[in-house]
């Protein structure tokens, strides 16, 4: 699956598969401009951080549209704008990954007019899109050899193509044990309160004919006990430097579960998902989200009026639960500090 994100020539617009209502409705939103890309991102009309990335790749091109070279302010409006697009959602460094890449290349070439600004942005987003495909192929290679013939893999909230250009990150690995002709089961947790794992793991697993079953979130100790899970993979939002990972609100407590039943627990995430200047996970924002998705499912609120809720969107698995990172360039393993900044960081 890769059509999810296109890039319209003709309207001059990114087109995504609208995530929000699947798998009921496959229908899809289109981004003009900076704000309609912040909406998309910040209501997750797309979300997932490679796919995130991408977006907002696009989202400076689109942003570079919108401003007037007559106007003797643009370069500061048009910086205005990438400001906004990278603030959009605080945890995923991917989307700060991708418009940092964007600015560093514009502020390379001082010079470049707004003419010549947005071609070489829209060659760029293009490129960024395009790599992201070939870097979970390369992440899935890697990760294959992870699962074992027979293997039940658990996930949680959605890595898969929908969450990045395609393929996907953990489901990248899933899918690459599932090429090697590894008869394996998924099982996806349902995920609360955006139920990525329901809804999108399943939808695209059962699609490409994966055999996955649905599990509520609480259920993971009982399947752990019962010895129904040999491995666990997921994705990761935002890496520190010492291999701490951020990722979907759940994922922590799966870790946990996963040492005290003997599960390794893998992570799967490409090198732009590592955030060197972040020491440790203490330091990852963690994005707070509207009450409404944990209060309503759909239109119908399932809290009584009147009572607060929480909705933190991620949590942080120490690195010391985490068997292996998979990544397009091998499987980091501990020690994590030294590994990731020799494989990442290139020291
Ligand atoms: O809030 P979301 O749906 O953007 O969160 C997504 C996740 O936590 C994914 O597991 C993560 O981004 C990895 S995606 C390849």
């Amino acid at each position: 699956m890769t059509d999810h994100i296109q890039f319209s020539p003709d309207q001059e617009a990114l087109v995504l598969l609208d995530q929000r209502i699947l798998p009921g409705r496959e229908e899809y939103f289109v981004c003009r401009n900076t704000q309609d890309t912040i909406y998309a991102l910040q209501t997750m009309v797309v979300r997932g951080a490679p796919a995130i990335g991408v977006t907002a790749a696009y989202g400076c091109y689109l942003a570079s549209r919108e401003v007037d070279p007559a106007d003797a302010q643009w370069k500061a409006r048009l910086e205005k704008l990438l400001k906004d697009l990278e603030e959009a959602r605080p945890t995923a460094v991917n989307l700060r990954w991708a418009v940092e890449l964007m600015r560093k290349a514009w502020h390379a070439l001082p010079d470049l007019n707004l003419e010549a600004l947005r071609a070489k942005w829209l060659e760029m987003a293009r490129e960024v899109h395009a790599e992201d495909i070939e870097i979970n192929k390369a992440m899935g290679r890697h990760g294959a050899d992870l699962i074992d013939d027979g293997d039940t893999v658990m996930t949680h909230c959605n890595a898969g193509a929908l969450a990045t250009a395609g393929h996907g990150t953990a489901l990248g690995v899933i899918r690459g044990a599932w090429e090697q002709g590894k008869k394996i089961q998924v099982i996806a947790n349902e995920t609360r309160p955006f139920l990525q794992g329901a809804r999108l793991t399943a939808y695209e697993l059962h699609k490409d004919g994966i055999p996955v079953k649905v599990a509520c979130d609480n259920a993971c100790a009982l399947l752990m006990q019962r010895g129904m899970v040999q491995k666990v993979v997921v994705g990761a939002d935002r890496i520190a430097a010492n291999g701490d990972a951020a990722n979907k609100i759940g994922t922590f407590g799966v870790a946990i579960l996963a040492r005290h039943f003997g599960v390794p627990f893998y992570v799967a995430a490409p090198a732009s998902t590592f955030d060197l200047s972040t020491p440790t996970g203490a330091g990852i924002p963690i994005e707070d989200r509207t009450p409404r998705e944990v209060t309503h499912v759909g239109e119908h609120q399932i809290t009584p009026q009147g009572v607060g809720v929480f909705n933190y969107a991620f949590d942080v698995t120490p690195a010391e639960l985490i068997a292996g990172i998979v990544t397009e360039r091998g499987v980091i393993r501990a020690p994590y500090v030294e590994n990731i900044a020799r494989i990442i960081g290139g020291k």
